[in-house]
């Protein structure tokens, strides 16, 4: 479920509803910190709309235009720190700057090709000062994903990280045609810096609604081009206002991020989170393990955010020691909370302890989800639950979620032959949780943009009633007599064999429990002569694969696992950054697509399980099993 995807109204109080275990003896303590978030959160989007700031720059300008904020720092990049006053100016700058050399006009979309700097936000909010929007592109991207990018925006300008300029070549421009495309280098960044800071008039930002687009930023969905997903003023609104007040943010944080500010995650968790409280934004460059403490100790943050597997490589990477005196610096921080989503329980307790970090806020969903958890490993039988709402939000939520029956073969929710409407999974049963959408759906929802397509296919119509409709989160979850919320996988991930389905998750953290094990990614994999699919778990492995830890992770596995969830392959990869996203978020389909047929591996070395271990698994096997002459 990604958050620019679920329209906000309906995620908010989805999130409050998850909000999870502040104090598990009170539920009605806890419904009440869920307000505290959501009340304000509401509020202060109608009340910016009803005056017709909806536009984020506003914000920005109130902070810088305020005696008590305006000198407080509120980005940090490398050496460079900027106040609020000075980040507002410098948005006035580049904001009369674009507007004077590209002739840019309200309502037009500029695409944003850079990695992560302090210019990256200033730019940002100069396209906003003068009413222009912004399309972030991944900068990884090129060829036809990015031109693809670049179109589905209709954008009339891009500007390009001097550092990734060899990814915009000659066919790319030339696909583009005459679109303008600039590097900012630092020449004309000085001559940025050194344009007048007129404020752009009133009229250039006026009439946008909530709902009307901030920046356009893009799901790199599992399969097919990326998809432009709008991300509107309100959402920008709500979930900024709505993190702070439930992570209870102070303007004295320090909030760290290195996860890329062209994801959801950074910019609306983080920077708009840090904008409507008044904090500070720290920013890393991009993700490595070797830089993650060691900003974060130099901007002295007190906030960290991770994305999917960001704390397992950062568990798995050794400690950093002091030169001078030898001392281990892994607790040397000032970092109260670490913040984010697909933290997977057998890290979370590791990650904890290792680092001497208490609070963790984790966030559920497969990319900015809306439930969240606080500090669940701390009773072992919440691990890995996703939430949990107390009795007055209970009875909210239940007009508002649903926990839907669908069929693992075709995805579909399974529907009554008779009267055609789906059904409700019983308590303590997986289904997938979707969100009921308010009437005037096809206003409020904002989707993708230009692509009526993709929104519709998150959407299902008729489904407990008829004439109503839901959005569909993707994820499999169930719901037990406590209240507690649990996620099990992503709908498409979890398969079947042997008629019993494998959620693919709870299959991969077994696995990743095993002391030899740095990461598992489990799929499915069809097989020649065989129905359903084959558990594979594609392995990061911290020792040479020999027999000893062969043996060792089939018996764990076996322990653990019901028989028909042991994986019967594993697939050990000498490079898992190729299966992971730029938020470290693990991929799964290419794995999938090449399945265990030795030609379509690569250099990884596939095993499969004999007896009590895994042996190697070559081209004979292989064409055995396409012969018919095994059955598994
Ligand atoms: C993305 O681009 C950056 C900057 O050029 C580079 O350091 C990084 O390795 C790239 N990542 C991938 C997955 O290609
Ligand atoms: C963890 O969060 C609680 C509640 O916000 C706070 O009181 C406590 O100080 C935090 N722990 C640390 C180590 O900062
Ligand atoms: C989180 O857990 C720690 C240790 O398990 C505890 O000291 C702290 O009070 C908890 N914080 C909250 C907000 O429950």
């Amino acid at each position: 479920m990604s958050l620019f995807t679920v329209p906000l109204t309906l995620a908010l109080p989805a999130a409050a509803a998850g909000l999870a275990y502040l104090n598990a003896k009170s539920a009605f303590w806890y419904d009440w910190t869920l307000f505290r978030g959501v009340v304000p959160a509401f509020a202060t989007n109608k009340w910016r709309e009803y005056i017709d700031k909806a536009n984020a720059f506003y914000k920005l300008e109130t902070r810088a235009k305020s005696g008590a904020s305006a000198d407080r720092i509120f980005l940090m990049y490398e050496d460079n720190t900027w106040t609020y006053a000075q980040s507002y100016d410098t948005a006035l700058r580049y904001g009369n700057w674009l507007k004077r050399r590209y002739n840019l006009k309200k309502g037009d979309v500029v695409a944003i090709d850079m990695m992560n700097s302090d210019h990256f936000v200033l730019l940002c909010f100069g396209l906003w000062s003068i009413g222009v929007k912004p399309a972030f592109i991944n900068y990884n991207l090129t060829g036809k994903a990015l031109t693809h990018c670049i179109e589905a925006a209709k954008a009339v300008l891009m500007l390009v990280d001097p550092q990734v300029q060899h990814n915009v070549d000659d066919s790319t421009r030339a696909t583009l045609g005459d679109l303008q495309i600039d590097i900012l280098t630092a020449d004309l960044i000085a001559e940025i810096l050194s344009t007048d800071p007129v404020r752009a008039p009133d009229s250039d930002r006026s009439g946008d609604l909530g709902r009307d687009m901030a920046v356009l930023i893009y799901t790199s969905g599992t399969t097919g081009l990326p998809k432009a997903a709008i991300v509107s003023w309100s959402k920008l609104t709500l979930a900024g206002t709505f993190v702070g007040g439930w992570l209870g943010t102070k303007p004295s944080d320090i909030f760290y991020t290195c996860m890329p500010i062209y994801h959801s995650s950074a910019t609306v968790m983080g920077l708009s989170h840090v904008l409507e409280s008044g904090s500070t934004f720290a920013i890393g460059r991009k993700f490595s393990t070797k830089t993650f403490w060691k900003e974060a100790r130099a901007f002295k943050a007190t906030q960290i955010q991770y994305v999917g597997e960001t704390c397992r490589y950062l568990l798995a990477a050794p400690p950093q020691i002091d030169p001078a005196t030898g001392e281990n610096l892994d607790k040397k921080h000032n970092i109260r909370l670490a913040f984010g989503n697909g933290l997977r329980p057998d890290v979370w307790e590791r990650f904890r302890e290792r680092f001497g970090i208490e609070n963790i806020s984790e966030f559920y969903g497969a990319t900015e989800g809306f439930l969240a958890t606080w500090n669940t490993s701390k009773n072992d039988h919440t691990i890995g639950a996703i939430g949990r709402n107390g009795w007055l939000y209970a009875i909210l939520m239940k007009q508002r979620m649903a926990i839907i029956d669908v069929d693992h073969d075709t995805d579909k929710p399974i529907r009554d032959p008779k009267t055609g409407l789906g059904r409700q999974v019983p308590r303590g049963q997986v289904g997938e949780l979707m969100f009921m959408l308010p009437d005037d759906m096809d206003k409020d929802f904002q989707g993708y943009y230009n692509n009526k397509e993709a929104t519709n296919s998150k959407i299902v119509r008729d489904l407990l009633r008829k004439g109503d409709g839901y959005f569909r989160s993707g994820d499999l979850v169930s719901w037990d007599n406590e209240g507690r919320m649990y996620f099990h996988d992503r709908i498409g991930d979890t398969f079947r064999w042997k008629s019993e389905n494998v959620a693919t998750t709870e299959v991969s953290q077994t696995i990743g429990m095993h002391p030899s094990v740095q990461e598992a990614n489990v799929y499915g994999v069809e097989l020649p002569n065989h129905d359903g699919r084959a558990g594979c778990a594609a392995l990061a492995l911290q020792v040479e694969p020999d027999e000893k830890v062969m043996q060792s992770i089939a018996e764990h596995a076996k322990k653990a696992l019901p028989k028909y969830a042991v994986p019967i392959f594993l697939r050990v990869v000498k490079d898992m950054s190729t299966q992971t996203t730029g938020t470290n978020k693990q991929q799964k389909h290419q794995l999938r697509a090449q399945g265990v047929d030795p030609a379509k591996i690569g250099n990884d070395d596939i095993y499969w399980l004999k007896g009590d271990t895994y042996v190697k698994f070559g081209p004979r096997d292989w064409d055995s099993l396409n012969g018919g002459r095994v059955k598994l």
